[in-house]
């Protein structure tokens, strides 16, 4: 059924993904969008223009100087015409291109002229990724609004394994249209926890830290948006409730451990986003404390460990982690996937300047048993949508192995 009425611009430029884009093309076709698609001349070597023209009706546009294509839509009208510009597979050597306003070839001079939102779909050798010039790239397109889908940690064309394959044609559509690609997670019954914990020390003071509860409540919202049943449990925040989803707060680490729980065994999914206290006052002083000696010590004891007794459930469900880490984060994220026994593990830096704690955007690290996904810095509700995607993703290979 044609949903969208997207006119989408596709840029196909030259890597071996470009066989993908073609399904890609296909995909966005299917939802209704009109996709009218613009190959670089390298990109002509690894796929035909005819397969696009194929699969989307229209003639493929490859020269910035064509006068037929000229007189039927120039570079200026096609730039004008479309809703979104779609760059994928998005090469090394184009992401430098745009990034440094060159326009040297019809792809690059749609870019700058383009004033609709653009996506690009990185896919290169990882060695080439994580290049400095690339980084660099990157950064100032993400400077410049434009929005990195990608890339996935894989085996690649070229033999090596790391970060740099294009993500799956499926992904990218479901990405750019949520609600189009019908519901990920219809009939799961997803647990989530956000926001702190408050560990009282007398009737007025407490010890918490700095989580906001933006990205478990993002979660939330996106799970309950892919047709989830969501529960959250929720630490005491500032955000407001979301609408049809059932809320249940807590205070101290102790109730959230006892209302998990009492719910994990009724889902299929959980999911860690809270930060709990890992230490918490060995007692909780009846008045207030008085201020008597110039040094306090306060003796603390270890909180139960949430995530690793959820792991632990004879039936657990999907259960994913978060880590949050100042040093050493791909090392310490995986330590602890093995040591609590999880599904995933999703890791953010923490105490940096932007991402992590009380912040609008993160970025997120993600580990499973055999993979690695980089989700790029974005909005709290992107990144959701990207981690929630990679987690039914997973859901269903498990399930189909
Ligand atoms: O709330 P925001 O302002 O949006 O910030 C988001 C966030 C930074 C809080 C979030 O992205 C995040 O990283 N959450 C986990 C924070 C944390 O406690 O990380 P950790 O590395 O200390 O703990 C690892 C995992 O164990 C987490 O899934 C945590 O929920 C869980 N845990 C920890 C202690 C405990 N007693 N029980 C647990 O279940």
């Amino acid at each position: 059924m044609k949903t969208i009425s997207k006119r989408i611009l596709l840029g196909v430029s030259g890597g071996i993904a470009a066989y993908k884009s073609a399904q890609l093309a296909r995909l966005l076709y299917r939802q209704g969008a009109d996709v009218r698609v613009v190959m670089t001349i390298s990109a002509t070597r690894f796929v035909t223009p005819l397969t696009f023209q194929a699969l989307t009706g229209h003639p493929v546009h490859t020269t910035l100087l064509d006068e037929h294509q000229e007189n039927a839509m120039g570079h200026i009208n096609l730039a004008r015409w479309a809703d979104l510009l779609l760059v994928a597979p998005a090469t090394a050597n184009v992401l430098a291109k745009f990034s440094q306003g060159l326009a040297d070839d019809l792809l690059s001079t749609l870019y700058l002229a383009a004033e609709c939102p653009v996506f690009v779909a990185p896919a290169m050798n990882q060695a080439m990724w994580a290049k400095p010039a690339t980084r660099e790239n990157l950064q100032r397109l993400k400077n410049h609004g434009v929005t990195v889908l990608g890339p996935e940690q894989g085996e690649q064309a070229c033999g090596e394994t790391g970060p740099g394959r294009m993500l799956e044609p499926e992904t990218i559509c479901r990405l750019l249209f949520p609600s189009a690609n019908g519901a990920p997670l219809q009939g799961k019954k997803v647990l989530i926890t956000a926001g702190p914990t408050r560990e009282p020390l007398d009737p007025v003071r407490y010890i918490s830290n700095r989580s906001s509860g933006k990205m478990g409540y993002a979660l939330a919202n996106v799970a309950a948006k892919f047709g989830a049943e969501v529960t959250l449990i929720s630490g005491p925040v500032a955000l407001p409730a979301p609408a049809g989803i059932k809320v249940l707060s807590v205070e101290t680490a102790q109730q959230m451990y006892d209302a998990v729980l009492a719910q994990a065994h009724r889902h299929d999914i959980y999911i860690g986003a809270a930060a709990v206290a890992d230490y918490s006052p060995a007692a909780v002083e009846k008045e207030k404390i008085k201020k008597h000696a110039d040094e306090l010590l306060l003796p603390l004891q270890k909180t139960r460990d949430i995530l690793a007794a959820v792991a632990a459930l004879p039936d657990k469900p999907y259960t994913v982690g978060f880590a949050a880490e100042t040093e050493d984060l791909a090392l310490h994220a995986q330590k602890k996937l093995q040591r609590k026994n999880l599904d995933m593990i999703a890791a953010n830096w923490v105490g940096r300047e932007s991402g992590g704690f009380d912040s609008d955007r993160n970025a997120l690290s993600v580990f499973w048993q055999g993979g690695h996904c980089q989700l790029e810095m974005a909005d709290k509700r992107v990144i959701a949508e990207q981690l929630l995607d990679l987690i039914a993703e997973r859901i269903n290979a498990k399930s189909t192995a």
